[in-house]
């Protein structure tokens, strides 16, 4: 017996350490137990910061930076707070509506202003690429994109389907550089869309070019009276829960010859995570997988190659974003969030601040973000 089998020997009879999958009933049960408490505390933590108690900014990263890397190492089974964490949901994506109003339809003042609402570079709610070097958010995002473009071996004249399209940045981006592309979005979000149907309107932009279409719609309702040749979608499958459902769709969406092009937060944990503060306050249902979990899902689509892209250019995104957001108080303050803005404020800084040090934890690599190039199975 290897040294490393007898530890997984071992790991499987003792609860909260390691991988939560292989463990016996009873050391499964103690673990979920102890879930519990760790959801309870972390609310009580998070509760009575946004309810007004003062801590300055560096005691919470303090908190996030000696808490984190210890949960990411030796702990991780206390990082999944529901049990629809480690498994499959029903629908493809569960509570889209739900996120929608938490999340995406937003004051869109709010989250133009945070994301960065540039000429070519439209907000963009995902990574952006720092390690090139870049200097600024619009140069990262473009870098990003370019990453991109090269991996998923864009050619003029592909048919792309954007599952999951934001506001159009990806589009936008990419119609810009070639000049023969078509592009179909779709996104549930209204108040995106409206951004959307704007830039269809405006000259300057290259969705209002004829060769964009957008669906208002959801994802668990997609269908296309024609087929791709390519399909990305970025920052998206956090609100998936059912890979096997999401790769039959898209499968019936692919040319022969297609590729699909995924790009997830992830970690390289042995389970997948979330949190129950996310879950109330942020992404409903959100999950971020496990770095195997879209690889070990073969049947419809197969992944041919993948990327682990260091959780550095996520934090200093969210870093970007959090500055952006602290900056433009004046404007963001006066918009409508259905509660007391001191309160909204402090539940986006507990998130925004949350994800800067997620990200930055154990040097980025344990939490960041995975890309995968998949074809049919
Ligand atoms: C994190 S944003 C990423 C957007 C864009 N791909 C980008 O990189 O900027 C996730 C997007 O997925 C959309 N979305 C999430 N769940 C959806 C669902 N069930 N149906 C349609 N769109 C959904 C959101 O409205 C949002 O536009």
């Amino acid at each position: 017996m290897t040294s490393n089998s007898f530890l997984q020997d071992i790991e499987k009879y003792l609860p909260l350490v390691g991988d939560v999958h292989i463990k016996t009933p009873l050391a499964y049960q103690a673990t979920r137990g102890a879930v519990s408490v760790v959801n309870t505390l972390q609310m009580a933590a998070a509760e009575a910061y946004i309810n007004g108690l003062e801590v300055p900014d560096f005691l919470l990263e303090g908190l996030f930076d000696s808490f984190m890397p210890v949960f990411f190492r030796y702990f991780p089974s206390l990082l999944a707070p529901y049990d629809w964490v480690l498994k499959e949901t029903d629908h493809l994506a569960e509570g889209s509506k739900d996120l929608m109003k938490l999340q995406y339809d937003l004051p869109q003042g709010m989250l133009n202003k945070m994301l960065g609402d540039g000429q070519l570079i439209y907000p963009k709610y995902s990574m952006a690429l720092w390690e090139k070097g870049a200097s600024n958010l619009e140069q990262a995002q473009m870098q990003m994109l370019d990453d991109v473009i090269e991996k998923l071996d864009i050619k003029d004249g592909d048919r792309i389907l954007d599952f999951g399209c934001g506001w159009g940045c990806v589009p936008n981006y990419i119609l810009s550089k070639f000049p023969n592309v078509t592009f179909t979005g779709i996104n549930l979000s209204h108040e995106q869309c409206e951004y959307m149907r704007g830039k269809m309107q405006d000259p300057a932009s290259y969705l209002s070019s004829g060769r964009f279409t957008l669906y208002e719609g959801d994802l668990n309702d997609a269908n296309f009276d024609q087929k791709f040749d390519k399909i990305l979608s970025i920052g998206v499958f956090c609100h998936v829960g059912n890979l096997t459902k999401a790769f039959e769709k898209l499968a019936s969406f692919l040319n022969d010859n297609g590729k699909v092009f995924i790009h997830i937060i992830t970690v390289r944990t042995p389970n997948h995570i979330s949190s129950v503060y996310t879950h109330q306050y942020i992404f409903p249902h959100g999950r971020f997988w496990n770095y195997d979990a879209v690889p070990s899902h073969n049947k419809d689509l197969k992944t041919i190659k993948r990327w682990y892209l260091n959780g550095y250019n996520y934090s200093t995104t969210f870093a970007t974003w959090l500055k952006n957001f602290d900056n433009h108080q004046a404007i963001v303050k006066d918009l409508e969030y259905g509660m007391d803005y001191a309160k909204f404020r402090r539940i986006w800084r507990f998130y925004l601040i949350w994800f800067v040090r997620n990200f930055a934890s154990c040097n980025g690599e344990y939490n960041g973000n995975g890309q995968f190039l998949l074809v049919h199975a």
